[in-house]
């Protein structure tokens, strides 16, 4: 007997692509329920083979879910959470809401999959910001060998991060261009998006760094290590799947990018790509779709005394989003750390 799932945002870019991956990789899921806001009911939306219509998430008991994987935002993630976990499901919640809370695990199932037993606290275990989940990944292996002291990285973010509407927003803008029409007003971007590069994502901070470029930081010392000092500076792009990633980063003892490139080649979840040659190094497009987190260009930054230069790419709503929250499921149920309710009762 399978589990019950709730999928949260089901409609949105996320919560499309967990249905995708659940039926990708046949998650022992006997029931799989998709919910939204009222402006969603009865979508039809496919899982698989199948289609399934959309529910409200206002009018849903959850109290035969086993797992509820959550991506409809903060607001719906601080509301619903707690009353889903009261309900007896495990929140997996894709929003930043609960990702700094000490009573919530923060997981990259190929960092850290032991703090997923912290869930039992809240009932909630948080998913990371996308560009956090691609970096950590890489960084983790890294870390275990030479012991990273300090990272600097310039993102390169694709638009479909910001959700549904600005890949639409991004989309007109293009068309507009190239019909030599007026473009349509900017409201999910500060500036236009077509053909232009933004230095702005989430809001200002008071010291002048963004919320998000604040994320990295933090997330990456909750996931990996509270040592590691990171500096980050998050760029919107107009690519509409993907993020890519400029990363220094220093050590504390000595490592060659040869060393370096064959830590990654045999490390979770990572793929090298890496000939020093035109086309040989992933770009975002290649990468939509795809599970792996790209590793390319990788050369010692002879700037400082142990440093490492390289280029990471990966889709941010799979690797970034839908995949790793499918992917700590997965560990809870590997990990026998939950019992579908009907195989209980
Ligand atoms: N996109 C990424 O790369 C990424 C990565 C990591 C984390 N996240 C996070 O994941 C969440 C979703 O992102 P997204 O890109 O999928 O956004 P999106 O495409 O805009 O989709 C938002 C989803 O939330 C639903 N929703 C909104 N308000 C709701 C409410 N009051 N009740 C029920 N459902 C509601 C929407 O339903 P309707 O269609 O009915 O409006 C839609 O299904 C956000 O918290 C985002 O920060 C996104």
């Amino acid at each position: 007997m399978g589990y019950k799932v709730a999928v949260v945002g089901a409609t949105g870019n996320v919560g499309r692509e967990m249905l995708n991956i659940l039926a990708e990789r046949q998650f022992p899921a006997d029931e799989v329920v998709a919910l939204a806001s009222p402006r969603s009911l009865g979508t039809e939306i496919s899982f698989g083979d199948r289609i399934l219509k959309c529910k409200v998430l206002d009018h849903f008991n959850f109290s035969d879910v086993d797992i509820c994987l959550m991506s409809a935002g903060s607001a719906v993630a601080k509301e619903w959470g707690p009353k889903v976990a009261a309900a007896g499901a495990v929140v997996i919640d894709n929003s930043s809401f609960w990702r700094y809370d000490s009573d919530v695990p923060l997981i990259v199932p190929e960092v850290n999959a032991d703090a997923v037993v912290g869930f039992r606290k809240r009932g909630i275990i948080a998913n990371p910001n996308c560009s956090t989940a691609q970096l950590v990944v890489a960084l983790k292996p890294l870390h275990d060998k030479a012991t990273i002291k300090r990272v600097v990285v310039a993102t390169y973010q694709s638009v479909s991060g910001a959700g549904k509407e600005a890949m639409d927003e991004l989309f007109s803008q293009t068309k507009a261009v190239f019909t030599m029409e007026e473009l349509p007003p900017s409201k999910k971007f500060p500036k236009r998006m077509a053909f232009n590069l933004i230095p702005h994502i989430d809001v200002f901070m008071e010291d002048g760094y963004t919320k998000e470029e604040w994320k990295m930081m933090v997330e990456t010392k909750k996931i990996l290590d509270p040592k590691i000092k990171l500096t980050a500076t998050c760029v919107r792009v107009p690519v509409f799947i993907s993020h890519a990633e400029a990363v220094n980063i220093e050590f504390e003892n000595p490592i060659t990018a040869d060393e370096a490139r064959d830590i990654l080649r045999s490390a979770p979840g990572c793929l090298v790509i890496d000939k020093q040659e035109p086309g040989g190094y992933a770009t975002p497009h290649e990468c939509a779709g795809e599970d792996a987190t790209y590793i390319s260009r990788i050369r010692e930054d002879a700037t400082v005394e142990n440093g490492l230069a390289m280029w990471i790419v990966s889709d941010n709503l799979r690797k970034g989003a839908a995949l790793n929250a499918i992917q700590i499921a997965e560990c809870l149920i590997n990990r026998k750390l939950i019992q579908a309710k009907q195989k209980a009762a």
